[in-house]
């Protein structure tokens, strides 16, 4: 059984159509050319939890393991390589002899993501860290040949010394989160989510017959959350109730869905989950999510443990930001209250995602109680 754990759930009162469009149809189409078309490129395997979907009362649980994608170990590298791509090639149009320099913050995976498409591309590539992020993420992104500088504070402090940077040393800037002036490069992160929003989709409707139901996504900035979003308003008939799931210490755009306007967390973020830990939205996220969200989760570290062993049992090695999606829909099926606010019966489809791989082989043998590649000895969660 998956522990009962406190977690927060906001129904969004008022779910319509968001009155922008975030990200336009002929953006993904580009996208997805160039995605499909890169070296190493390989749809993700949809893999089917039947004895955890049987557990929670529900009829399908499938979870896209992205902890492999394109060598890299998370889903980052569909935005984060993609839009460095995009952002050469508009400053190559405009300077043939130029010679460019991207940067980018990160608490570990968009940083590799940016890091590996900068050396693809043949462009240098300066990675804004803060502390706390752990030395094994780090040396993953010095070895795709990035720079790094180390900032005090939070990712949010990452991205503003990032952003500075950019406008002080002429950097191209490939951030992925956005605000207000920033928009066209996490606008392209957002569309190389999708692919991989896509492929979920139809894998899921050929495994099991139809669209699920519910989706259950983690966000950090939301960037993530907000391209499934979208994905599933264009490929499915009716549309599945998207949940965004974030750790109880860094649930910001819960916070701003409350508010019915974007919020920053009052706080610096406080969550073992690091790619999870933004206290920030991303504008465009809040501007497709605030509106098409169905729900909004803020759910404990506690969670991670259990989470990471029950895909442990399943063959899945993921990283400690993978599994909100998961432990969020395990958390919400086991209460009443939440299951009837969210329509989670009998006959739900819930797909989510575990987004890495475990990138941070300590931090995971901590949480799970082994090594990357174990079991659980008694197969307790
Ligand atoms: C493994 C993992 N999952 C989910 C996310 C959330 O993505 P977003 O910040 O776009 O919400 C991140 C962000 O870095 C991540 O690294």
């Amino acid at each position: 059984m998956f522990p009962a754990l406190p977690f927060r759930l906001f129904v969004n009162p008022t779910p319509g159509l968001p009155g922008l469009v975030v990200l336009p149809e002929a953006g993904f189409r580009r996208a997805r050319a160039t995605i499909t078309a890169w070296p190493g490129y390989a749809p993700s395997p949809l893999r089917a939890l039947d004895a955890a979907a049987a557990a929670a009362g529900i009829a399908v649980l499938a979870v896209k393991d992205e902890t492999a994608r394109l060598g890299l170990a998370s889903f980052k590298a569909l935005g984060g390589a993609y839009a460095v791509g995009e952002a050469l090639a508009d400053a190559r149009a405009r300077d043939p002899a130029g010679r460019f320099t991207v940067t980018a913050a990160t608490d570990g995976n968009h940083g590799r993501a940016v890091a590996w498409g900068a050396r693809l591309a043949g462009a240098a590539c300066v990675i804004f860290l803060h502390a706390a992020v752990s030395p094994e993420r780090a040396r993953a992104i010095a070895a795709e040949g990035a720079v790094l500088r180390i900032v005090a504070g939070s990712y949010d402090d990452a991205v503003r010394a990032a952003a500075d940077a950019a406008a002080q040393e002429g950097f191209l800037l490939i951030s992925d989160t956005s605000w207000q002036g920033y928009t066209e490069t996490p606008r392209r992160v957002m569309q190389g989510y999708r692919v991989l929003a896509e492929e979920a989709l139809t894998q899921f409707a050929a495994a099991h017959g139809g669209p699920p139901s519910h989706v259950f996504v983690q966000a950090g900035v939301g960037g993530l959350a907000a391209s499934m979003s979208v994905q599933c308003r264009a490929q499915c008939r009716p549309a599945p109730a998207l949940i965004v799931c974030e750790p109880e210490g860094a649930a910001c755009l819960l916070a701003s869905a409350e508010a019915g306007e974007w919020r920053a967390l009052p706080a610096a973020p406080d969550t073992l989950m690091a790619g999870l830990a933004c206290g920030e939205p991303s504008l465009l996220a809040f501007q497709e999510l605030g509106r098409a969200a169905h729900g909004f989760m803020a759910i404990p570290d506690a969670v991670i443990g259990p989470a990471l062993r029950l895909l442990a049992g399943a063959g899945i090695v993921a990283g400690d930001s993978a599994v909100a999606g998961l432990a969020a829909c395990l958390l919400a099926a086991a209460d009443p209250a939440a299951r009837a606010a969210l329509g989670l019966s009998e006959a739900a489809r819930v797909l989510v995602i575990a987004t890495e791989g475990a990138t941070d082989p300590a931090r995971y043998e901590a949480l799970a109680g082994f090594a990357p590649g174990g079991l659980p000895p008694d197969g307790r969660m």
